[in-house]
């Protein structure tokens, strides 16, 4: 059983959105709202003594540094480990139970990547410390969806009453599914989901995503995306999950988000937004426009949102 955040982050383990809900999401952006406005020089008292530990098994650009920046900036050291396959003793054949039973004994909090879904919350069950969800498998990312949330909610100033569209791969972009959880917890909003249709939404998630009362519409062509949606939320076709590579080749760039395309849907205040990395399916010459958040806002928000979580999680007083 996951624990709902509730009114209190403290001591709690990051790994689903399923734990989140409007308060508390709103609770965590009022944090880093605050801490964007305070010089880094006059946080690093916060973690002061404190540390964590980075175990990635999956590569990361952003969630990692995101993740180290953020702990460092309020004072906090990291052990880190990126490719724990050949640099830790799971190459050995330790078990990921005990690779973090052990870190558990030098550190205060852990933040973990995973191929698979569903180990973050193995992963929770045996530590006694909090532990954070870098991203598990197809399973979910739940501080990427945060930081996105955030920004729509810093650029919009609501999370309700809006029109989404996301594109790509619905099955297997584990942004998606928590953004998506996330987007249901605030009244009225609907999201056109544009994929081909072998990467779209699982059955188990449409129906269960739909249950929690957002309104998820299924489309397959360009031709029907809305014209004046709040953002776009474009992803990348997630090659690592295929097992047939000439399938990936083929459905790798079945919708780009260029410039004809956001001319012709997009409205003056939509964001575009991605979490990265993209690889071809969003058109460079798109990096300039005003609308675009996916290198800017977004990145920096991740920090912020981090930093809110580990001080509300760990923070004494
Ligand atoms: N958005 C995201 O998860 O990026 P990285 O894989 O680079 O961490």
């Amino acid at each position: 059983m996951l624990q709902p955040i509730n009114s209190s982050f403290k001591g709690k383990d990051i790994v689903s959105l399923d734990q989140f809900n409007r308060a508390s999401i709103l609770r965590l952006f009022k944090e880093a709202k605050i801490l964007k406005k305070i010089p880094t020089k006059k946080l690093l008292n916060v973690l002061k003594g404190k540390i964590a530990t980075l175990i990635f098994f999956e590569p990361s650009t952003r969630t990692f540094s995101s993740h180290s920046v953020a702990f460092k900036k309020l004072g906090g050291q990291t052990i880190e480990y990126q490719n724990p396959l050949s640099t830790s003793s799971s190459v050995k054949g330790e078990t990921i139970e005990d690779t973090v039973r052990v870190f558990e004994q030098y550190a205060d909090v852990i933040v973990v990547r995973h191929p698979t879904k569903g180990t973050l919350k193995k992963v929770a069950d045996a530590v006694r410390i909090p532990v954070i969800n870098a991203g598990d498998g197809i399973g979910e990312h739940p501080t990427q969806a945060l930081l996105d949330l955030f920004t729509v909610w810093e650029k919009h100033k609501k999370l309700d009453n809006l029109k989404v569209l996301m594109a790509g791969d619905l099955l297997n972009g584990r942004t998606v599914h928590s953004l998506i959880r996330g987007l249901s917890m605030f009244p009225k909003n609907t999201i056109y989901l544009l994929s081909p249709k072998q990467l779209r939404l699982s059955k188990d998630d449409f129906e269960a995503f739909s249950k929690k009362g957002v309104k998820l519409v299924e489309i397959y062509s360009a031709k029907d995306i809305p014209t004046d949606c709040h953002f776009w939320y474009w992803t990348r076709v997630q090659k690592e999950r295929f097992n047939d590579k000439k399938e990936y080749e083929k459905l790798k760039l079945s919708f780009v988000l260029t410039k004809k395309l956001v001319d012709e849907k997009a409205g003056k205040n939509t964001l575009l937004m991605h979490p990265l990395p993209r690889v071809g399916e969003v058109e460079t010459e798109l990096d300039s426009d005003y609308r675009a958040v996916y290198l800017t806002d977004e990145v920096k928000n991740g920090m912020y949102i981090r930093m809110a979580l580990f001080k509300l999680i760990l923070k004494t007083s």
